[in-house]
C-alpha cells in the first residue's frame, strides 16, 4: 500500500529516531518500507548535503541555501520517492517541503511566496499523505543537540575520547532562529490539520512511538 509519510521538526526533536521506530513497526506488519531523508536521499543529494552541512561547508547566502535544498528535493522526488510509491511501498522521509518553508522562510527570512514557488517546482505536485511534526520548545531541542555533540558524554554521539562533532550551520544558529523555525512548523501544521499529526516531542519515547504507530496504522487502513 503506497503511502508517503514525512517527519518534520526542529533540531533535537527526535524525528529521526521515530522514523526508524515506525519503519520497524511497519516492516513487522509486512509493509515494504523505504527510509529516506533530505537533504541526502540520492547520490547528488549526498554531495549537496556535504556542501550544506559537512564539516568544511562553505558560507552560503540564504538564496543559495534555498536553491540547494530545492535541487536536492528535485532529484529525491524523481529518483527515489515517486518510483517507490509507484511500486506500492511506504516511503518515510526525514524532512520534506515544510522544512524548506520553516527554515528558509520563517528562519532565514526569505520571501514566503518565492520559497513556496521554488518548492512547488521541486516537489512537482507531490504532497505527503501524512506528516508528523515532532514539536518541542527550541531550547529543549538545542539542549539535546548540545548533549549529542559533547564528546564522551553518556548519550553523546562522539566515541569516548574522540573530539566533539562540530555543529553544522543550523545547529550554530541562535535560539531566536530556532524559535522562528518552530513557529513556522506550527503555523503550517495548523493550516492543514488533516495531513499533519502534531506530536509532543517532550513526551516519553514509548508514548510517542505508540502514538505514531497507531496513526500510521489508521492511515494505512483508510488507504486500503
Ligand atoms: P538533519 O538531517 O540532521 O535534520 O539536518 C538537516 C538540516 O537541514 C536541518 O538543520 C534542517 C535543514 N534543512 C533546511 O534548512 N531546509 C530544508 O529544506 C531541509 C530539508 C533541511
Amino acid at each position: 500500500m503506497a503511502l508517503f509519510v514525512t517527519f518534520e521538526g526542529i533540531e533535537g526533536s527526535g524525528k529521526s529516531t521515530h522514523l526508524r521506530l515506525l519503519a520497524d513497526h511497519l516492516r513487522a506488519a509486512g509493509h515494504p518500507v523505504v527510509e529516506t531523508r533530505e537533504p541526502g536521499g540520492t547520490a547528488a543529494g549526498a554531495a549537496i548535503r556535504r556542501l550544506l552541512l559537512g564539516t568544511d561547508a562553505p558560507p552560503l547566502s540564504p538564496l543559495s541555501e534555498l536553491l540547494l535544498y530545492c535541487a536536492d528535493r528535485t532529484e529525491h522526488v524523481s529518483i527515489v520517492i515517486r518510483p517507490a510509491l509507484a511500486a506500492g511501498q511506504v516511503v518515510l522521509s526525514d524532512r520534506f517541503s515544510e522544512s524548506t518553508i520553516a527554515y528558509q522562510s520563517y528562519g532565514r527570512g526569505l520571501d514566503l511566496t518565492v520559497v513556496r514557488t521554488l518548492d512547488a517546482h521541486a516537489r512537482a505536485g507531490l504532497v505527503p499523505h501524512l506528516t508528523f511534526l515532532l514539536d518541542c520548545p527550541a531550547s529543549e531541542g538545542l539542549r539535546r543537540i548540545a548533549g549529542r555533540h559533547a564528546s564522551s558524554e553518556p548519550g553523546g554521539a562522539a566515541p569516548k575520547g574522540a573530539a566533539p562533532l562540530p555543529l553544522d550551520r543550523f545547529e550554530r544558529e541562535t535560539l531566536a532562529f530556532h524559535e522562528r523555525v518552530r513557529d513556522g512548523f506550527r503555523t503550517l501544521a495548523a493550516a492543514e490539520p488533516t495531513r499533519f499529526c502534531v506530536i509532543d516531542a517532550s513526551a516519553p519515547v514509548e508514548t510517542i512511538r505508540a502514538r505514531i504507530a497507531a496513526e500510521a496504522d489508521r492511515r494505512l487502513a483508510k488507504a486500503a
